[in-house]
């Protein structure tokens, strides 16, 4: 495994766009879109490991709305490769947090709701990627991606 993490970045294929039908879509999106998948799984959150993922909210006013809904059902959860910056082309790939603001042809606007149910997650930052594919995934369950 390389440790070039600023080619990496964490996402989330949210409860809402799970259930769905939606995964597949999404998958192929960001396979079309020309990352490399090093890291997925699909899995149930408890309340607390919502909470704990999403400690830096806690004191919005959507905390409990989000936790809820993140723990809902099954989300999957991706650590994704891009050479050039990953976590600003999946940002960009996503679109507004918001999807009724999003551009056309971003995954928001596709297959999202609502700004509590927008069908992805990504990370913000390098650090916070680092931060949150480790929240998730065991070294053992990164793969180059080749
Ligand atoms: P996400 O990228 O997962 O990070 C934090 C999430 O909080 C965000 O996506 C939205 O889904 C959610 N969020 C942001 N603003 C609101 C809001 N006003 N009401 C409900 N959820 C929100």
């Amino acid at each position: 495994m390389t440790e070039q993490t600023g080619n990496l970045t964490f996402g989330i294929i949210k409860p809402d766009a799970v259930r769905g039908g939606k995964t597949g879509g999404v998958i192929s999106r960001i396979i079309d879109g020309g990352f490399k998948i090093r890291g997925m799984k699909l899995i149930h959150m408890t309340l607390a490991e919502a909470q704990g993922f999403y400690a830096v909210h806690r004191e919005r006013p959507f905390f409990g709305e989000l936790t809820t809904f993140m723990s809902s059902g099954p989300c999957v959860v991706l650590a994704l490769e891009k050479e050039g910056g990953a976590v600003k082309a999946w940002r960009d790939l996503m679109g507004a947090t918001d999807p009724s603001k999003a551009d056309a042809g971003t995954i928001r606007k596709e297959f999202a709701n609502s700004i509590g149910e927008n069908a992805v997650h990504g990370s913000d930052s390098e650090e916070n990627a680092a931060l949150e594919i480790a929240y998730f995934f065991s070294r053992l369950e990164l793969v180059n991606g080749e």
